[in-house]
This record gives C-alpha cells, structure tokens and sequence, in this order.
C-alpha cells in the first residue's frame, strides 16, 4: 500500500507519472501558442491577389476611356471606368441642372452591382446610360442615379495613379468629399492606374435626374 501511496512519483519507464504530467502541459501550451502564431501570420499574409477581385487590379492608362466616352468593362474586378469632364459636355455626360456651378472632371471606378436589391446593371449604348434589368433603375455615366428605385448614385472604388515603376504618384489617391470618392483627373506623368476592389464606398443619395433624362419614373 505504501508503494501505490506514491504511485504518483514512482518511476515508470525512466520518467515519474508527475513528469509525464508536466509534458504533456508543456506540449499542450506550445500547440496553443503555434496555433495562435499561425492565426497572427493568416491574418497579416493579404487575403486577395492582385487582380483578384477584393484585391488590387493595376492597369496600363491606356486602358481608360476617352474623355465622356462609354464606359471601360473590367468583369473580372467588377467594375467600369469611366472618364468624365464636364467642361465638355456630350450625349453622355453632362451636368444635370441642379449640378450648377459644379465640375466633375476624372476617373471613376464604379461598382457593377445596382444600388437597389443588387442585380448586375449593364451600360445601355442605345440610350447612353446603365440600365438596371431587375426594376428598371438607371443611371449617368458617372453613376448617378437617373431613375428609382435606386436609392443613391452607383458605389466606387478607391483608385490610384501610378509611375512607370508602379510608385504611387502624390495626390491622386481618390479624393473623399462629404464621405465620397470623387473623380481623379489623369496625371501627365501616370502610366498605370490602381483600383482597389476593397475599398469601396457608396455613391451619394444625389436627387433623381428625371428632369434631366427627360422622363421621371
Ligand atoms: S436591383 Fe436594380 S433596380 Fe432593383
């Protein structure tokens, strides 16, 4: 009886069974702590590619559109660029009558999803504006909304001009106005331009530009 008493401390097998005990805490801390290291490098690794949606898409200037041209279509990151300036105005970009004393002159990248319920609109060349196929919203070329009922003017995403060697160029990441990403005009010197699908904000509840398409819903 004696023996069993101190069955705790005895030896089996070169280490006692309080030894064994110690270990297999020991082991249980170290798998705690590899688990939470690889949790900390899972997060900080990015989660998307660069020209995976979610992710950066990096595309040669040239690939923007003309000056109030249709929209460039860019599915694999979800969204269209476009290229306004209302000092030149055409068919399908002009200012609508409440945007007096107002300019919108850049790119815009602009989120393919419809405000309303979130179907995907297409750009209608016919009637030079995007229509939505679900309920009928439509809107400008810049993403303002024409029709309900869409409730604000088409999200976007942050952009960036870049150099020739893929640096930022100073004072061209989107501009936010009241909590809106603006146009950014096109730098002399950009050579690339970044859009980054995971920064995206909501487009402005601007009013409906009924009068301006000529037909309110
Ligand atoms: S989802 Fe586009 S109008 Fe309803």
């Amino acid at each position: 009886m004696a023996n069993a008493a101190i069955g705790a401390d005895v030896q089996s097998g070169g280490i006692s069974r309080r030894e064994f005990l110690y270990y297999i805490w020991g082991a249980s801390i170290a798998l705690y702590l590899a688990q939470f290291a690889g949790l900390m490098v899972w997060f900080l690794i990015p989660r998307f590619k660069e020209g995976e949606f979610g992710g950066k898409f990096v595309l040669p200037v040239g690939s923007i559109p003309d000056v109030n041209a249709e929209p460039g279509n860019f599915p694999d990151g979800r969204f269209w660029l476009v290229n306004v300036d209302s000092d030149q105005p055409n068919d399908l970009f002009a200012l609508a009558p409440d945007e007096t004393g107002q300019t919108l002159k850049g790119v815009l990248a602009i989120y393919k999803v419809c405000t309303h319920l979130g179907c995907i609109y297409a750009w209608t060349p016919a009637n030079n504006r995007y229509e939505c196929p679900c309920h009928g919203s439509k809107y400008r070329l810049d993403g303002r909304r024409i029709e309900s009922p869409a409730p604000r003017t088409l999200d976007r995403f942050q952009l960036e001009f870049l150099d020739a060697n893929r640096n930022p160029i100073p004072n061209t990441l989107s501009p936010e106005v009241d909590d809106f990403y603006q146009p950014v005009p096109v730098p002399s010197n950009a050579v690339f331009i970044s859009i980054d699908t995971s920064a995206k904000k909501t487009g402005p509840g601007d009013t409906l530009l009924c009068d301006f398409a000529g037909s309110c819903p």
